[in-house]
């Protein structure tokens, strides 16, 4: 028979491992909620049309969509962002404003699978749909920030930007081509590619043969308009004022073209720079009417959730819990009365667990070690005819002790 293994880019996710990532999710909303935001749940599927509007020149779009027809002929596609999608639910049910929303679970990207990037990822996600308040950036972006100080990450850091207004940002797109286009030989082949399809994400560009053309290269701040370098600097205000620091990145574009005004990334201190955004969002008004909606303003962030607990990882914090048990019950006789007995403790909100197969009691011992159980109850023969149980201390000096049987949940919980 094949050994069957999971395709490229996809992972299985173990105990203990797998508790550790449900309670990154559960502190996300724990700390969101207690701001305001109610979770929004939308399918994992959508029309291809909803993420079509990230944009034609973004990689997402054109190379990574998990993109099919399903058996009645729609164009469908599994989701690669939460964004989009949350646009579509707004225009479909409009909701009051400003809507405070945040997401979790997750996404399918068709990406080359490297160390802190899949196919299958996760992102918890948040928006704020209504109002173009800059105050609102800087709550978003400080309930970023709060976040990574509660997962115990201290090597974060912020970058933010202004893309400008769909306009303003047209003026600078068309001011790098001409920089670019003026400049073709002293740019690498696979950046001239990216030139004629999106001249921003050449400003992206790794390749050290492209450096110094790019710190030269027009800077967007240029073409900001009064209103534009208002919000910005509001922005930049509130940050402050909450003590929270952050380096403004001139450069900084994002991968997707739903972008307006306020963009921000959070990189991890540890993870090599390919991998160091653990987050990042920005303004997107626009595009809930890109999605047949009224006009509205938008803004949010998506964190890595793989990305997030690999810098956890290296900065050595937010462990992986021990799953134990209070409770393990050692039961020589069959096993019949491990079952009740389990049941019972379970029954009164005692975690408790038991060894199956009629073990040895050297062998159910040594499990009973490994479960981190605090306590052993223990049934053989002679405690089965008694109607009684021995109490065993696991953890921490104490006698073993002999209890009446009817007696065991009172003697565990009081
Ligand atoms: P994004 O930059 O495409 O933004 O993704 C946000 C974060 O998701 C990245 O910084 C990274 O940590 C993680 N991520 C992305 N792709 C992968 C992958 N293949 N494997 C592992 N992690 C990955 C968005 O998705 C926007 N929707 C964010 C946003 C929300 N903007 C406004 N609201």
């Amino acid at each position: 028979m094949p050994l069957f293994q999971t395709s490229p880019g996809m992972r299985d996710v173990l105990p203990p491992e797998s508790t550790r990532r449900r309670r990154f999710f559960e502190l996300f909303a724990e700390v969101v909620a207690a701001a305001g935001y109610g979770e929004v749940v939308t399918p994992l599927l959508e029309d291809y049309g909803v993420f079509a509007r990230v944009g034609d020149a973004t990689d997402l779009v054109q190379k990574e969509m998990y993109r099919f027809t399903d058996t009645g002929g729609r164009d469908v596609a599994l989701r690669p962002e939460f964004t989009a999608a949350v646009c579509r639910a707004f225009a479909e049910h409009r909701p009051a404003t400003p809507w405070k929303v945040w997401s979790g679970g997750p996404l399918l990207r068709y990406e080359r699978p490297q160390r802190g990037r899949y196919r299958q990822f996760e992102q918890v996600n948040l928006e704020v749909l209504g109002s173009d308040d800059p105050m609102v950036d800087v709550e978003v972006i400080a309930l970023g920030w709060r976040f990574f100080e509660r997962l115990g990450l201290r090597q974060v850091t912020l970058l933010v930007n202004s893309l400008g207004t769909r306009d303003e940002r047209a003026v600078y797109v068309e001011a790098l081509r001409r920089y670019f286009t003026d400049n073709l030989d002293a740019l690498s082949d696979q950046t001239v590619a990216t030139l004629a399809r999106n001249p921003l994400r050449v400003l992206d560009s790794q390749r050290p043969e492209d450096a110094a053309l790019i710190t030269d290269a027009p800077m967007i701040a240029e073409s900001y308009g009064p209103a534009t370098l208002a919000h910005f600097e509001a922005v930049q205000a509130g940050l402050e004022l909450v003590g929270i620091p952050f380096t403004i990145a001139p450069r900084l574009v994002r991968g997707l073209d739903y972008y307006v005004s306020t963009t921000f990334e959070f990189a991890g201190g540890t993870l090599e720079s390919a991998q160091n955004a653990l987050g990042g969002g920005g303004r997107y008004d626009g595009l809930v009417e890109a999605l047949g909606g009224p006009p509205t303003a938008g803004v949010g962030f998506a964190l890595g959730v793989d990305r997030g607990l690999l810098a956890c990882d290296d900065e050595e914090v937010f462990d992986a819990p021990a799953t134990t048990v209070e409770v393990f019950v050692v039961d020589t006789t069959g096993g019949a009365a491990a079952l009740a007995i389990t049941e019972e403790l379970r029954r009164a909100g005692v975690t408790a667990d038991r060894a199956f197969d009629n073990r040895s009691m050297k062998s159910q011992m040594k499990a009973a070690d490994r479960s981190g159980a605090t306590t052993a109850i223990i049934v053989g023969p002679d405690e089965l005819d008694a109607g009684e149980v021995l109490v065993r201390p696991l953890r921490a000096d104490g006698e073993q002790i002999r209890v009446a049987r009817a007696a065991l949940v009172d003697h565990l919980t009081t």
